[in-house]
């Protein structure tokens, strides 16, 4: 993007004096001038240019594609001609509140006397490379007056063009400082309109998009809902520069902060025309007191940037998390069979023998036992009793989960379990037993989030508590395939006995659950688990570090899940995504199959009640998908028609070397006569190989309307595309495209 930054007061002389990388020291009146430095920090195709100016400040110059001549950043500050920046520090690459500031800051605090300022200077700064792709830059910033300092860090995922920004706060006063607000990042744009494409939800409604201009003033993006953060509000969002990028064209900067608490991402407007962003952990409620010495690292604030549309900045961050962040990202994934839309609590171990049987019958990889498995003096038959008793309930399941993992065994599938370790029902041994392990106002009538209360992971009794219920079902059961783990309530009346300082509590609470995931994985580093949280109630990267895959929404209504699943793909890979073929819809068991197989497919149903074809098909695909999952799970995603406009949306995954793509088709209206009136043009292709076209899982007795020998160049797929057939009689149709040699 065209970069202007605000001028700095009195600064001018030095800008125009060409400003070059000398460190060159000299006196200017009272102050030691210097002329500028600046700090560029390179991806494979974008930049970000810090200027530390002759006051010590730093300022962000430059955020864009990255210039040829790395020289010619020092150009950039004289260019400047908008109109007065007052404090001299609106494009601060962290901004203090409480000295020269006049805007949103990045970091407020309470000196240890008291005191509420805050300045920021320049100390240093060094970039190592610490792999052949990865290289991580770190600016030591101090205040001239407390002795009290901030280190920014800026990891570049050079091929990805992604950046992980975060920040490390310390100081060496004699008492406490509290941290007032603690930011991740401080970026700065400029151009001529910010366009925010931010997400709302709640249960079963997950990730609906809202695309507007900012207008001057802050917007905000937050949570203040402790656990299950993102019921109402991801942390995930885009800003597009100039005008709202289209999936292929168009600036666009796609961020999401790596946190599972509350979060806030402030969108300013500045009274220049500048877009300030600076994102992190919510300040509300969170005081933090932080001792001489003691470090306070924020987590990361991923993003990506692209001149070539979301399509393009998508690809980035989804390459990133499973270069990256996701555990396995490059791996294998497991189908799966779960019960709890087929059963709920209702089960028994005959029930769950037969289960296993259906497993094997239909194809899928592993079992999956959800709720309900638990609790013997206040059985868990329904949501309103039983949870944190984690032993199995000798009525429905007499012999245990041994017998269970056996039994899978004998069947050639694998055995996997759902818990909720976070979470108490009042009703349960645990409470009664550890009621002070319980987040709750101790003089307060207690409310309930699905009948449930949060435990308190700010305390390390309660850590130890979470991590051995994994660790007991992993020691006695070595052979458990999966786990899901789910966190279905929110944090009301929030109050720890544990904590001395309550304002820490929320942000204890998430480190608490990090250090317990941090163990397990230690112990436990590949067994494959689902991030769940009543739906998509926690799907960040914070979290998903310790996870192979989420679930997106209860909602699996194959219409409402081509929506759900495209928003979250500009986020997260598409091998993270546990789809599953349910009954909550009456649509075709085709087109229900088909949505759950863009991204790692599983089944929730009851295989026993299935019609022979509809069985028939469902094994099929199984098999179908386990041909092509490969370039699902690893591939690139391109997205070639959007549901939003269309009457139909059209999903490509290509493999990196070009040699085969999966498209995915499925009708989004019931209008008259909606379909593929026109051939789809694919993406991303080679222009100078041959492919053959040919639909895949078709349902049995059903012949395709496309031919099935057709060859084409890349070429002509690009240009022209080519025609799924989707209408009202084919509401879904997969397309494999296969090199031809
Ligand atoms: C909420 C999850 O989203 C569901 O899939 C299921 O696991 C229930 N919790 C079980 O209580």
């Amino acid at each position: 993007m065209q970069f202007q930054y605000p001028k700095a007061v009195g600064l001018n002389i030095f800008k125009k004096a060409q400003m070059l990388f000398l460190p060159a020291f000299f006196w200017c009146g009272t102050q030691v001038m210097a002329q500028a430095k600046v700090i560029v920090i390179e991806s494979l195709h974008n930049a970000i240019a810090l200027e530390v100016r002759a006051d010590k400040r730093v300022g962000l110059i430059y955020f864009g594609t990255k210039l040829a001549d790395r020289n010619e950043y020092q150009k950039i500050s004289p260019a400047r001609r908008q109109s007065e920046d007052y404090s001299g520090i609106l494009n601060s690459a962290y901004t203090p509140a409480g000295s020269r500031n006049l805007v949103e800051p990045a970091i407020e605090v309470t000196q240890a006397d008291g005191n509420n300022s805050l300045d920021l200077q320049y100390v240093s700064d060094q970039t190592q490379q610490l792999d052949r792709h990865v290289s991580l830059t770190s600016i030591v910033l101090k205040d001239p007056v407390y002795a009290f300092q901030v280190m920014l860090y800026y990891k570049v995922y050079a091929d990805d063009d992604v950046v992980e920004q975060w920040s490390v706060i310390k100081h060496t006063e004699k008492k406490n400082v509290t941290l007032q607000k603690f930011a991740s990042a401080n970026l700065y744009f400029s151009s001529n309109s910010y366009w925010l494409k931010q997400y709302h939800g709640d249960w079963a409604r997950e990730m609906q998009p809202q695309e507007a201009e900012l207008t001057a003033g802050i917007k905000v993006l937050d949570s203040k809902l402790g656990t299950r953060a993102d019921l109402y509000q991801p942390p995930s969002f885009m800003v597009s520069f100039d005008q709202a990028a289209s999936e292929d064209e168009g600036k666009v900067l796609l961020g999401s902060l790596e946190w599972s608490g509350n979060f806030k991402i402030d969108l300013e407007v500045d009274p220049i025309k500048n877009l300030r962003l600076i994102a992190g952990i919510n300040p509300y409620a969170s005081a933090y007191s932080l001792k001489p010495n003691e470090e306070f690292k924020t987590p990361a604030f991923v993003y990506t940037y692209s001149e070539h549309g979301k399509g393009n900045a998508s690809r980035n961050l989804q390459r990133w998390a499973r270069d990256y962040k996701i555990v396995d990202g490059n791996g294998p994934r497991l189908t799966i069979l779960n019960n709890w839309e087929s059963t709920y609590f209702d089960f028994n171990e005959p029930k769950l023998a037969a289960l296993l049987k259906d497993t094997k019958k239909l194809g899928t990889d592993v079992f999956l036992l959800d709720d309900g498995w638990f609790g013997n003096k206040y059985p868990r038959n329904d949501d309103r009793a039983g949870l944190g008793d984690w032993q199995e309930n000798k009525a429905k399941l007499p012999n245990g989960i041994g017998y269970l993992v056996k039994e899978a065994q004998a069947n050639s599938v694998k055995f996997g379990i759902w818990v909720e370790p976070e979470m108490v029902n009042p009703k349960s041994e645990l409470y009664e037993k550890h009621p002070d392990w319980v987040i709750k106002q101790p003089n307060r009538e207690e409310y309930y989030f699905r009948n449930q209360l949060v435990l308190d992971l700010s305390n390390p009794k309660v850590q130890g508590f979470v991590f051995g219920i994994l660790d007991n079902l992993f020691t006695k059961n070595p052979k458990l395939g999966f786990v899901k783990w789910d966190c279905n309530s929110v944090i009301y009346n929030a109050y720890s006995t544990y904590e001395k300082n309550q304002s820490h509590l929320y942000i204890d609470y998430v480190k608490g659950l990090y250090s317990v995931l941090e163990r397990l994985r230690a112990k436990y580093p590949k067994v494959p688990m689902m991030l769940c949280s009543g739906g998509g109630g926690r799907v960040d990267y914070g979290a998903l570090k310790y996870f192979t895959e989420y679930w997106p929404s209860d909602n699996t209504d194959p219409l409402e899940r081509i929506f759900i699943q495209w928003e979250y793909s500009y986020f997260f890979p598409a091998i993270a995504s546990d789809n599953h073929v349910t009954d909550w819809s009456k649509a075709p068991i085709k087109f229900r199959t088909d949505v759950a197989m863009m991204g790692k497919l599983g089944f929730d149903l009851i295989v026993s009640k299935l019609n022979e074809k509809d069985l028939q098909f469902c094994q099929q695909a199984i098999q179908t998908y386990q041909g092509f999952s490969d370039v699902v799970w690893h591939g690139d995603q391109y997205r070639l028609l959007s549901p939003w406009k269309n009457d139909l949306a059209s999903i490509q995954y290509l493999k990196t070397d070009k040699s085969k793509a999966i498209v995915f088709n499925y009708l989004v209206s019931n209008r008259y006569d909606a379909g593929s009136k026109l051939p789809i043009q694919l993406k991303g292709l080679d222009a100078n190989k041959n492919y053959l076209v040919k639909e895949v899982n078709l349902y049995p007795g059903t012949r395709s309307a496309i031919q099935d020998d057709a060859v084409f160049t890349g070429d002509y797929l690009i240009k022209v595309g080519i025609n799924p057939v989707v209408n009202a009689g084919r509401a879904s149709v997969i397309l494999e495209v296969d090199e031809v040699r």
